[in-house]
């Protein structure tokens, strides 16, 4: 990933943004290890004994685990979203799964090109790179029957106009770009999908220090966000707004 570090160096260069970057990166290093204050619930307690549909169960380095794949399509089967929005498509491996689960929906799945990778509003995590950089998006639900219903789009999640799309979610699930900044502004984004601000809103890998800063943080807030919740056994977050 040289290449990477030298293309982000002269992308924010020519914005004029190296040093505020290299400030703002010291400032969000960690005095001491976020602990996790979400409570957590079991996945019957928000969904019910029934088992989902689960394809392409096979688990590749970057995927959310298996048993976090049940819950997700759990969740998507209890709920009956008629509208999802996914950030983070990856190989498509999740994305599939809801779609399988909730057959009537339409799913829109958002990821970073990879010729975008140096380009991003925020920085994004040493961890993620090896996810971006890959040849094709939704591998796994292309040319699939639900791949039909689920709309590809790529683009930075903290830049990408999201006017068409505000309003008019049932679910969003939030898997992109690992750092705080990101994560706050995936959460912010989620907000302004869902429709008439209700809905499920399930974000992943509260665990990684930077998304356990940031979910810890809304969670402190109160308001709608007290209702969080960390599925029992996962690295899942979870929030119902009625
Ligand atoms: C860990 S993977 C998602 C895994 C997926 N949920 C699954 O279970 O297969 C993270 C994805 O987020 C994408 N991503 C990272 N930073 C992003 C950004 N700033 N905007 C949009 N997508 C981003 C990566 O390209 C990658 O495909």
């Amino acid at each position: 990933m040289k290449n990477y570090w030298l293309k982000r160096i002269s992308y924010l260069l020519s914005k004029n943004q190296l040093l505020s970057t290299i400030k703002s990166h010291k400032n969000s290093k960690f005095k001491e290890e976020p602990k996790k204050i979400i409570p957590e619930v079991s996945i019957e307690s928000i969904t019910d004994e029934s088992d989902p549909k689960i394809a392409e169960a096979e688990h590749k380095n970057g995927n959310v685990s298996y048993t976090e794949l049940q819950y997700i399509s759990k969740i998507v089967k209890f709920y009956q979203p008629s509208t999802i929005f996914e950030i983070g498509t990856f190989d498509g491996r999740t994305t599939l799964n809801m779609a399988l689960n909730a057959p009537k929906a339409k799913i829109f799945t958002l990821d970073l090109p990879k010729q975008e990778i140096a380009k991003t509003k925020f920085r994004v995590k040493t961890g993620d790179l090896e996810f971006i950089n890959k040849n094709q998006s939704g591998v796994r639900f292309i040319g699939t029957d639900e791949g039909k219903r689920i709309t590809q789009i790529y683009a930075d999640s903290a830049q990408f106009n999201y006017a068409e799309f505000e309003n008019k979610m049932d679910l969003v699930f939030i898997d992109g770009s690992h750092t705080y900044d990101y994560v706050i502004s995936d959460t912010m984004t989620a907000m302004k999908l869902l429709r008439h601000k209700k809905g499920v809103i399930i974000w992943h890998d509260y665990g990684w220090y930077e998304v356990i800063k940031a979910l810890n943080e809304f969670y402190t807030e109160g308001g709608i966000y007290a209702e969080m919740k960390n599925i029992e056994g996962t690295s899942l977050a979870f929030l119902k707004i009625n």
